[in-house]
């Protein structure tokens, strides 16, 4: 692990190899994608890392937006010396990978976009966040974690997890109540991308799965097709979490891009 800017950093494989750079979701951390670096650090630079507030990361105040979680990636790319990434984002993940081509498009020579949305919050979503916010700050992130994470995979995949999803809620209820709070404030005040979507050039590879109920599928397949040439893929037997409920599925679709957009040149 690396520190840079107060973030941890996890870079994997050969800084000469193409870089991929991995950002997750909330409230998870970096280890979402462990599965998938595990793969791909064979003939990629991996950068998984935790996002500002989550993880091994600093907390600061919790005053975020998700022009710092762009600034934070900037900065850990410039810090690495890679000129160009491939950036890979889930759900919150995804929304700062869109905010940051829109914002950079010069840094990222491809995108992956997992369980995500080009939406900006709707009135509901913005009142639905405020009690969150509230209910964190107040009783800490232990029980909003624990009724949170049910609702990202079916409990098809949390049997498949096992010790895996206990494991997964012991790690992810130590998350910073100020953090966690302070991710959803940066979310309820995210731009709308869609106008993006239709000038993304660059390769785009999107994935869904079939349970996800906070991004679902018709919802995904329908940004996917304002975006020219995207590869649109659903995940079968998977919700909201696929790079953790169908780990090899995901790494082996993710490789099969990656493979086409470096190897085969
Ligand atoms: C996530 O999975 O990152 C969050 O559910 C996204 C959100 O709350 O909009």
């Amino acid at each position: 692990m690396v520190i840079i800017d107060g973030l941890a950093v996890f870079p994997e494989g050969d800084d000469k190899k193409p870089a991929i750079l991995f950002v997750h979701g909330f409230p998870f951390d970096h280890f979402m994608w462990d599965a998938q670096i595990a793969e791909l650090k064979q003939n990629y630079y991996c950068i998984g890392y935790d996002l500002r507030g989550l993880g091994k990361s600093e907390v600061g105040n919790g005053q975020f937006t998700i022009e710092m979680f762009v600034d934070d990636i900037i900065s850990i790319l410039n810090t690495l010396h890679v000129k160009k990434a491939v950036i890979c984002g889930l759900s919150m993940g995804g929304y700062i990978a869109l905010r940051a081509i829109e914002r950079e498009p010069e840094r990222f020579n491809g995108l992956i976009l997992l369980d995500t949305k080009a939406d900006a919050d709707d009135n509901a979503n913005k009142i639905r966040r405020a009690a969150a916010v509230k209910h964190i700050l107040t009783n800490g992130s232990a029980g909003y974690v624990k009724a949170f994470v049910p609702n990202t995979m079916p409990d098809s995949s949390v049997k498949k997890l096992g010790t895996g999803y206990t494991g997964m809620i012991e790690r992810l209820i130590l998350a910073s109540p100020v953090g966690i709070a302070g991710c959803q404030l940066a979310m309820a005040a995210r731009t709308d991308t869609n106008d993006l979507l239709l000038n993304i050039s660059m390769p785009t590879l999107v994935m869904c799965g079939e349970y996800d109920s906070l991004s679902p599928v018709f919802h995904m397949r329908a940004m996917a097709g304002k975006i020219r040439n995207a590869e649109f893929v659903v995940i079968k037997d998977a919700g909201h979490m696929t790079p953790l409920e169908q780990p090899e599925m995901v790494s082996s679709i993710i490789s099969t891009f990656l493979n086409g957009l470096f190897l085969s040149k």
